[in-house]
């Protein structure tokens, strides 16, 4: 069996919702506390074993390179200022035995387009999809669950959580049956069904394991709604050849993606936060409606 040694990364959205802070700098870039929504997401592919990160970019998406690049500069101030605790936070942004590969997707034609270009990187090896928008704050790492499940099962795996009915409009959906505790087997998968047409209400988050197979599929895939290559496409199709599971992770997930998702992660993570929580909460506690 090969192990998951590659995470891919697809940042090469518009980020439209959060125009104008994603005019000129990608939403991966959005800090929640200190630290871009893109480091958790790596931090989370470390946390599984994973050693290469493959980040697939588009326009506007430099800062992510420079963010797990070494800053000269930076570093070299912060040490002649003998700031040591910034120069480490600077220095471990990534640890040094990990990979960085960019890939560029020329035009932003979809998420499955956007995996589709991971194949000359990942070729014929399992590989993680990490979208950094969704940020789950787990016990144990989303992505180390789903890796410990898929060395059971040897198959693909998708990230579910249950959502409101009313919600199911904004996600993929999949049908499926109970194969073990917190598992299921995928029987169909449709993206972004209206509720009342929808196979249930277990959502697809921003987390998956896939056989390379996948990209046999994501070639054949004709461009949807709003002409994208939709992920979920592919997935159906790959559902038919081989065993598909959807995994209900442990965690609490925020989706940075909207603004509200944002904000709550920013209140979560800000009470969580070693420095901040007991100002943080006291001045919540002052907080009311107008
Ligand atoms: P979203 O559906 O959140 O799209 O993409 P978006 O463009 O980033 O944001 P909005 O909807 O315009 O506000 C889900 C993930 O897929 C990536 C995005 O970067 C995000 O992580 N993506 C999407 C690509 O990498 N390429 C694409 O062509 C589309």
């Amino acid at each position: 069996m090969k192990r998951i040694t590659k995470a891919v990364f697809p940042v090469a959205g518009l980020g439209s919702r959060f125009l104008p802070a994603t005019k000129a700098s990608p939403k991966e870039m959005m800090p929640v506390v200190e630290k871009p929504l893109i480091q958790y997401a790596v931090e989370e592919a470390v946390a599984a074993g994973i050693t290469d990160m493959v980040f697939i970019t588009g326009r506007n998406k430099r800062s992510i390179e420079d963010h797990f690049d070494t800053a000269y500069e930076l570093e070299a101030e912060l040490a002649a200022d003998g700031k040591q605790e910034l120069l480490h936070i600077v220095q471990e942004v990534i640890p040094g035995h990990v990979n960085c590969i960019y890939i560029r997707q020329p035009k932003a034609l979809g998420l499955g387009h956007a995996v589709l270009c991971a194949q000359p990187v990942v070729q014929d090896e399992p590989f993680a999809v990490i979208l950094a928008d969704d940020l789950i704050d787990g016990e144990i790492p989303i992505v180390r669950q789903m890796v410990d499940v898929y060395e059971r099962h040897h198959c693909s795996i998708l990230g579910v959580q249950d959502v409101p009915r009313e919600h199911t409009r904004r996600y993929g959906i999949v049908s499926a049956a109970n194969l073990e505790p917190n598992v299921e087997r995928v029987n169909g998968i449709i993206e972004k069904p209206r509720p009342e047409d929808a196979p249930s209400t277990l959502a697809v988050v921003g987390r998956y394991i896939l056989t390379p197979r996948i990209f046999h599929h994501l070639a054949q895939v004709q461009a949807g709604a709003g002409g994208e290559i939709q992920l979920t496409d592919g997935i159906a199709a790959l559902m038919l050849e081989e065993k598909l599971l959807a995994y209900r992770f442990a965690g609490i997930r925020y989706d940075c993606g909207s603004k509200l998702g944002y904000l709550q992660a920013q209140v979560a993570f800000g009470l969580k936060h070693p420095e901040l929580r007991d100002e943080f909460a006291a001045y919540l506690a002052t907080v009311r409606n107008p």
